[in-house]
């Protein structure tokens, strides 16, 4: 019988995900915040060119795991920016990576980013998006302005593979936390959501293959570990098998003024 340990090696290392397959499966799971972070900044960088020398804005960082692994990866400087995790805290998990040269911790609030226009070369945000980018007023008026013209916004974030019935669907309810699910969109919602700025042009906006899988994966691997913290979610994604849950997937070039 394999023990728990390669039970989990096998969940994490995901031949769809070559560059995390090289990252601490442990590590990966004792600073998660929900799906694997590593996956989702990699399924980004799939389709977000990420180039040394960079300076990036991971917006919306939790622990980090994007951050460092963007500029391990890809040789960029990252402003790892966070507002329920501390500066301090970051700053102790960049430093065992051996990045404090390239990745800056900084405890900021969406809002209110103490960053100068046209500073950054690309934003990312994984998984944090959806909890302050629904403002209507959002991009136009606060994030785009931050990126160069002609620099990169991209987000992964969970949301809809279509829309909703009316009444939610019976198998979803375990988890739907209505201050939460509710800004879970379809990745067609999110490209008007953003088109509509006129500030950005869309390059991607799609669901990542097999996100769900990947979701269901990485709590399997949580649920090993001893490390889940929310026990619904294995059942509904399990129910739901990509029918309205997944991962969305977003793009877009900053328009010249
Ligand atoms: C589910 S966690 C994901 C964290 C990390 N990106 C990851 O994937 O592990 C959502 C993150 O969004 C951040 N966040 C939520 N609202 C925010 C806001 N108004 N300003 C800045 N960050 C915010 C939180 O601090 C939190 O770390």
């Amino acid at each position: 019988m394999a023990t728990d340990e390669q039970q989990i090696g096998a969940l994490m290392n995901q031949p769809r995900f070559p560059r995390s397959a090289m990252y601490d499966a442990q590590w990966m799971i004792d600073h998660n915040m929900g799906p694997n972070a590593v996956w989702m900044t990699e399924a980004l960088c799939d389709v977000m060119p990420i180039k040394p020398g960079m300076r990036v804005l991971d917006l919306g960082c939790g622990k980090a795991l994007s951050s460092i692994f963007l500029a391990r990866e890809f040789g960029a400087a990252v402003w790892a920016t966070d507002l329920w995790i501390s500066a301090t805290d970051n700053w102790h998990r960049i430093c065992e990576a051996k990045l404090e040269d390239r990745v800056f911790p900084i405890h900021a609030e969406a809002h209110s980013l103490p960053y100068a226009d046209g500073f950054f070369d690309a934003v990312v945000s994984i998984d944090a998006y959806h909890y302050f980018g629904t403002d209507d007023l959002y991009l136009g008026g606060h994030l785009a302005k931050l990126v160069k013209p002609g620099g990169r916004i991209g987000i992964v974030i969970p949301g809809l593979t279509r829309d909703l019935p009316e009444t939610l669907p019976r198998h979803l309810q375990p988890m739907w936390d209505p201050k939460e699910c509710f800004s879970f969109h379809t990745a067609a919602w999110w490209r008007r959501h953003w088109e509509k700025t006129e500030t950005v042009e869309i390059e991607v906006a799609d669901v990542i293959e097999d996100g769900w899988r990947h979701w269901l994966d990485f709590e399997y691997a949580k649920k090993e570990a001893g490390a889940q913290r929310f026990d619904d979610e294995v059942g509904v994604l399990e129910a739901d098998r990509g029918q309205y849950l997944g991962l969305i997937r977003m793009v877009a070039k900053r328009r010249s003024e």
